[in-house]
């Protein structure tokens, strides 16, 4: 059993805590946010992650997991801290790392015995330099410490498995002894564990991200040619993912990336290369065929409309993704904001991301179920594959339409069913962009 400290109790910092105290280690989890902790301490969950209360609940019963927001009791007893503040998209597409800076401050300020600090946040190659800097800058009086890399790599919506499972563990540091201490701490996820200098580990977080976001924008660009040609890119990357050399994860085509990690990630790996005086076209690339994604949905919605004025239009699913209530970056938000701006009726339904939604688009008229969403609905567009939502009832769904035209940012459903159904509708990447086909 090891004493662990973790600083931000959000998406990452509270599956964290939840796993290393399920492992059998006494976790501390801090954060400057009162209600946060307040409400944890109630047991009442910040965020929205599949069997994440009941880990969280276990451990806190079994006394392994505490929750706190002062750091001279989270740092007291602790021999690691994992440091897993937000670094969110700064002004000119840099990772802010406001947050990053003020968690080592009030730990150099605090600590009065050595410790293991671990970026666990995701942060420009160079900022475990950083951070050993301003710890020597803060501390009273000097103390041992050593800044050691360790990059998250869980997903949102199956985080609590992708962290008891992890393909890789991946530790940096300049302190071979360091790393090889919490490489210890790792073993019980029987992982491969490489451990690479600061810097490369940093930088094999950027460089993860930004290939698994390649990925996505290179279907959504084969989708684009799919529909001038007249082939389903569904089948098409299917095709391309039974060659092992390619593999069948992240060719899925649609309303393109969201979440709070690519978007920001590429845009801070692409600034950082372009201080340093490099030129990366193939981010650019991604980024921008990203972007297109959510227009191309409102062209085809505008195709079968016209004008948005006075139209009724559901969004069906509002999160960024299945399983998780997160809105950030969400490309719901960009199509009902345009919606709303240019006259439409926005209406939205998600299982998990009501509350999320209501307080970043104020406009939105929130139903109940799929079936509500689309009473009297002009349109309903699809940007979430929740689960549900896979087996509509697609007669009930049509016939409660005014117009049954259905534009599937996420290719849910098959473009021949539902136009024997009867209805407009359009896919991405689905066959010929005119008329009924694609
Ligand atoms: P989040 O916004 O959900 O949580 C961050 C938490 O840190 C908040 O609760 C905030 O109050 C707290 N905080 C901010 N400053 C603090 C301080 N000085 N002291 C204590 N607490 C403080 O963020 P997140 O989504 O968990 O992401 C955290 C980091 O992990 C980011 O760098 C992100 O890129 C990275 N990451 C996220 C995911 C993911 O799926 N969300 C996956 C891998 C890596
Ligand atoms: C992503 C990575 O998958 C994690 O490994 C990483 O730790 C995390 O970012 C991070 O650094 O925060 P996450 O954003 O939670 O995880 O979710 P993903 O499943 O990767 O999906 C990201 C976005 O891409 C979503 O909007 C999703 O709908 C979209 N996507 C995904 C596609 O459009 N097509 C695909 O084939 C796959």
């Amino acid at each position: 059993m090891k004493n662990i400290t973790v600083i931000g109790v959000g998406y990452v910092g509270l599956v964290t805590s939840a796993a290393f105290s399920d492992l059998g280690n006494c976790v501390t989890a801090l954060d400057i946010n009162e209600e946060r902790i307040t409400n944890l301490k109630k047991g009442i969950m910040p965020i929205f992650e599949p069997g994440l209360s009941e880990v969280v609940e276990r451990n806190v019963r079994a006394g392994r997991l505490f929750f706190t927001t002062s750091y001279a009791e989270a740092l007291k007893d602790a021999e690691f801290v994992f440091i897993a503040v937000g670094t969110p998209e700064g002004v000119d597409g840099e990772a802010d790392l406001q947050y990053v800076r003020m968690a080592a401050e009030t730990i150099a300020k605090t600590m009065d015995h050595p410790l293991i600090i671990i970026n666990k946040s995701t942060v420009p190659v160079g900022t475990g330099d950083w951070v050993s800097d301003i710890i020597h800058e803060n501390q009273p009086h000097p103390l041992e410490f050593s800044v050691v890399s360790c990059p998250e790599f869980l997903r949102e919506g199956s985080a609590i498995t992708d962290f008891m499972t992890p393909d890789r563990t991946v530790l940096g540091s300049e302190d071979t002894n360091a790393a090889e201490r919490v490489a210890q701490l790792h073993l019980p996820l029987r992982a491969p564990i490489m451990v690479t200098d600061l810097r490369t580990a940093e930088m094999i977080k950027y460089a993860s991200n930004a290939f698994l976001a390649t990925r996505i924008s290179f279907i959504n660009e084969i989708a684009h040619i799919c529909e001038a040609l007249g082939a389903d890119v569904k089948e098409v990357a299917r095709g391309m993912g039974y060659d092992k050399r390619i593999g069948h994860h992240f060719l899925e085509a649609g309303i393109g990336y969201g979440g709070s990690c690519f978007p920001k990630d590429v845009k801070a790996l692409s600034h950082m290369a372009q201080i340093h005086g490099k030129h990366p076209q193939l981010l650019h690339a991604v980024m921008e065929i990203n972007d297109y994604q959510r227009r191309h949905v409102l062209l085809k919605l505008h195709d079968v409309l016209g004008d948005f004025k006075g139209r009724i239009i559901g969004l069906l699913g509002l999160a960024f993704k299945q399983n998780t209530d997160d809105m950030r970056e969400a490309p719901s938000t960009t199509i009902g904001d345009y919606l709303s701006e240019h006259g439409a009726t926005v209406r939205g339904y998600d299982p998990a991301a009501r509350d999320a939604a209501k307080r970043v688009m104020p406009y939105l008229e929130l139903v109940n179920n799929p079936y509500e969403l689309v009473k009297g609905a002009d349109a309903v567009v699809v940007l979430t594959p929740w689960n549900e939502f896979k087996q509509l009832d697609g007669q009930r769904v049509k016939e409660a339409m005014r117009t049954p035209v259905m534009i599937d940012g996420r290719n849910l459903y098959e473009p021949a069913a539902m136009r024997e159904l009867g209805f407009v509708y359009h896919g991405i990447g689905r066959g010929y962009n005119t008329g009924d086909n694609s």
